[in-house]
């Protein structure tokens, strides 16, 4: 049996309609923004591979010092125990997020993160002898797979079958509509029982890479903390330079409780998320009984490896060259779609820092569109993959991803949309 042979004996791969999904592909070597396969085909990994890798594949220096610490110390428990690469880490991170980001809680996932910050919301109002339970969250909102992260998230597609089992979140209109986005979260608001409010910031990346204002976010945010509700920023997709600058909250001046990073952290290396807080936050945890202890924790919390992929990346990430590479890939998007002109088949262009999104007209939005799985064949045909969500076609690149790589990739997107728009 061959590599794809076994892989289909043994695998079941995630996202992937058994019947119709052809078999998965035999990746065995990663370089830059290059995937290539056994046939020794090269794909441009135009999506960093589900979002997380932010300086291409293998890095050298990442995959160096992982190496070196892989010599020292591969793992220890996190419970009363601690290491360099986590301080290192969380201090350097520090420099990046909002000043009353204090303390930093170590998981595995985004969905982890996003559930640590739910599960410690909840908590933070018991230990004050406070019942508040529910969250508020946007329409389309998605925060991961676990059960809280799907309840948190907008019923659709991936939940609908948990959907009797979800607790109860409740989901206020899209922030580009401003004024029923403010006026929905006010009267959740005023019911006194909301625990938070969480958000992507400024781009919703599983619901189509929706885009809303900075301003929009600012003023919800200042609208929560005025009322006490704490706020709970995801940059699980949008962290790490996706939307300009390092953080899609370093755009605006209102802080959030709450931060979840994961994906981009590592800088695609290795799984690892955090979520981090405010000191009061903390504070509310702190004391003599062990009933007010946040009792959470997984068997790889704070792995060391992990640290260290993460704290290379960071450094890789803070190095004017790679700032700049952020700032070329924002211009080219917005040369491309400049010259794109009005196509036939476009609905909307969005864009945000690096992150390009092109909507087309379908019969069907959403995930289940008919056109995403034949999008998907035919851009991976021509070396390049895209994985469109539903009826959104979106680029969202390592920043090593050279010109000549990105012109292809435009050029495969633009082609797609002229014969569509002939049709
Ligand atoms: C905004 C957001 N939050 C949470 C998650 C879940 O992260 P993970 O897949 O690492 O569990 C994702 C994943 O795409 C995401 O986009």
């Amino acid at each position: 049996m061959n590599l794809v042979e076994k892989d289909q004996k043994y695998i079941w791969h995630p996202f992937t309609q058994m019947k119709t999904s052809g078999p998965a592909l035999p990746i065995v070597k990663g370089e830059g923004t290059l995937l290539t396969d056994e046939s020794g085909k090269s794909y441009i990994d135009a999506i960093s591979s589900w979002w997380v890798n932010l300086h291409g594949h293998s890095h050298p220096y990442i995959a160096q010092k992982v190496f070196e610490q892989m010599q020292k110390l591969e793992h220890v428990v996190f419970a009363g125990f601690t290491h360099q690469p986590a301080v290192d880490l969380c201090e350097k991170l520090s420099r990046h997020l909002p000043d009353n980001q204090a303390k930093f809680f170590f998981s595995g996932d985004g969905s982890s993160a996003v559930e640590i910050a739910l599960k410690m919301s909840v908590q933070y109002w018991k230990n004050k002898g406070e019942n508040k339970t529910r969250f508020v969250a946007l329409e389309g909102a998605y925060h991961g797979e676990t059960f809280g992260a799907m309840s948190a998230g907008a019923r659709s597609i991936f939940s609908a079958h948990f959907s009797d089992m979800l607790f109860e979140s409740t989901h206020i209109p899209f922030p580009k509509e401003e004024q029923a986005a403010i006026q929905s979260l006010k009267t959740e608001i005023a019911k006194g029982d909301v625990a938070a409010f969480i958000f992507e910031p400024l781009v919703q990346g599983a619901a189509g890479m929706r885009m809303y204002d900075a301003s929009t976010l600012n003023k919800l945010i200042q609208i929560c903390k005025k009322a006490g509700v704490l706020c709970i920023a995801d940059e699980v997709m949008t962290g790490f330079g996706r939307t300009g600058t390092t953080f899609a909250v370093n755009q605006i001046e209102a802080k959030p409780d709450f931060i979840c990073m994961s994906k981009g952290l590592s800088g695609g290396t290795l799984p690892l998320s955090l979520t981090s807080c405010t000191q009061d936050i903390y504070e509310a945890f702190l004391g003599d009984d062990i009933h007010k202890a946040f009792l959470h924790g997984h068997s790889f919390t704070g792995n060391p490896i992990g640290c260290t992929a993460a704290l290379a990346s960071l450094e890789l990430l803070e190095k004017k060259e790679c700032r700049e590479a952020i700032e070329k890939i924002t211009e080219n998007h917005k040369a491309f779609t400049e010259q794109l002109g009005a196509l036939k088949v476009i609905e909307e262009i969005r864009q945000t820092g690096t992150i390009l999104a092109i909507e087309l007209k379908s019969d069907r939005s959403g995930y289940a569109s008919k056109i995403r799985q034949k999008l998907y064949d035919d851009f991976l045909k021509r070396g390049v993959l895209l994985r469109p969500l539903g009826n959104v076609i979106y680029i969202l690149p390592p920043y090593c991803i050279q010109e000549k790589e990105l012109k292809k990739v435009y050029e495969v997107i633009q082609e797609k949309l002229i014969e569509l728009s002939q049709n």
